[in-house]
């Protein structure tokens, strides 16, 4: 994967990757990467399959130890990540899930309003599996808005959906 062109307002910085690397074995799949997100930014990586997208959205959510010693990797501590699947825990209730390791006063209320807000009210008790893909994608939408984070990080979340919802989804998420 190529360089990605910088921006330079520095102050509003929010991410701030210079010269990132990673190879595996003898394949070199991020070489020399510089990429600048002011807050407030919304960036879209674009590639042809397997040239270094997840690889590049791994070393920023801090997932990838090993990239961690090449290049300067300067994120926000708190940030979310959503994925191509769910990764919902099937033993826990869809409000459990929403909530998972948050312990704070009001958690529940911010939990039922973030349901609220990706349209899956009543839902709360349900468990995952019995939801459609769609919507167990909208609850992990709901783990991660629940924790107010300063950097959402998404690799393809939406893509396993069939193109009415993924629309929709796009449109919440945005
Ligand atoms: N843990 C790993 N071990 C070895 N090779 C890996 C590993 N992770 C990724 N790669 C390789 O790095 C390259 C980039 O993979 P990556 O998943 O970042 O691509 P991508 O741009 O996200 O592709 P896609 O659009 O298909 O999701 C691929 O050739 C892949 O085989
Ligand atoms: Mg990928």
């Amino acid at each position: 994967m190529a360089a990605v062109p910088l921006t330079n307002n520095r102050s509003r910085a929010s991410v701030r990757i210079r010269n990132l690397r990673r190879s595996f074995a003898n394949q070199t799949v991020l070489d020399a990467i510089d990429l600048t997100i002011n807050q407030g930014e919304f960036v879209a990586l674009l590639g042809r399959s397997g040239s270094g997208k997840s690889t590049l959205l791994r070393a920023v959510a801090g997932l990838d130890v090993d990239a961690k010693g090449s290049g300067e990797i300067d994120v926000p501590d708190r940030r979310s990540v959503l994925f191509q699947d769910s990764r919902l825990l099937p033993w826990s209730t869809v409000i459990e899930n929403v909530s998972l390791g948050l312990y704070d006063a009001g958690i529940r209320e911010r939990a039922r309003a973030a349901l609220l807000e990706v349209e899956l009210p009543g839902k709360e008790n349900a468990w995952p599996k019995t939801l459609s893909g769609g919507e167990q994608q909208r609850v992990a939408l709901a783990r991660s808005l629940v924790r107010s984070p300063d950097l959402l990080l998404a690799d393809e979340p939406f893509s396993a959906l069939d193109a009415l919802t993924r629309i929709r989804m796009q449109r919440l998420l945005a």
